[in-house]
């Protein structure tokens, strides 16, 4: 779980503001872009995985991220469960960290299940616009540049 709180803080951020339509044109932006470089089964493999993640392991997420992740963590389960990336068979999914990553940034279902906990539960939504709002942009700006580097060659 640690090793992916930075996408989940990010996917936070989008979801939540999705709700509310007012997800900052950036975030939003960023995500598309990602999942048009990342969501392709049959070009992602686990190379390109690995340095996704890794990208995200540069930054340190803060304490209070990572206790509102804890919160969430059955009902993140509960949207893995019903998420399926099977589609990505170039992609080692053995290691459990790089199926979290797929089902992140690219299983559609897992989105609206996490958009639907939001919704139910407004103490988490206001909880989550908290956090955001103390989150360093220079920090997300970073790690969206890394992960795009990824994808130069
Ligand atoms: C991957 O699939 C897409 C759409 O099905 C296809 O257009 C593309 O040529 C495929 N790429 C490779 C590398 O097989
Ligand atoms: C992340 O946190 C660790 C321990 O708290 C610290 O040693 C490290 O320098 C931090 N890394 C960054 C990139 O801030
Ligand atoms: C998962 O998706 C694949 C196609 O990408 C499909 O063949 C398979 O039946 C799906 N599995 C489940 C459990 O829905």
């Amino acid at each position: 779980m640690r090793h992916i709180l930075i996408v989940l803080s990010f996917m936070f951020i989008v979801v939540n503001n999705y709700w509310l339509n007012c997800v900052a044109e950036n975030d939003l932006e960023r995500l598309h872009k990602i999942q048009s470089l990342l969501c392709v089964p049959n070009k992602t493999d686990t190379a390109i995985v690995d340095k996704v993640i890794e990208c995200e392991h540069k930054h340190n997420i803060t304490a209070e991220g990572i206790a509102f992740a804890k919160k969430l963590e059955t009902k993140l389960t509960d949207c893995s469960n019903k998420a399926n990336v099977s589609a990505y068979t170039k992609v080692d999914q053995t290691v459990m960290v790089r199926k979290q990553a797929l089902i992140m940034y690219c299983d559609k279902e897992f989105f609206n299940c996490l958009v639907k906990v939001f919704v139910d539960n407004k103490d988490l939504m206001n909880e989550q616009g908290r956090i955001d709002k103390s989150q360093d942009e220079a920090v997300k700006a970073k790690t969206y540049q890394c992960v795009l580097d990824v994808f130069k060659n």
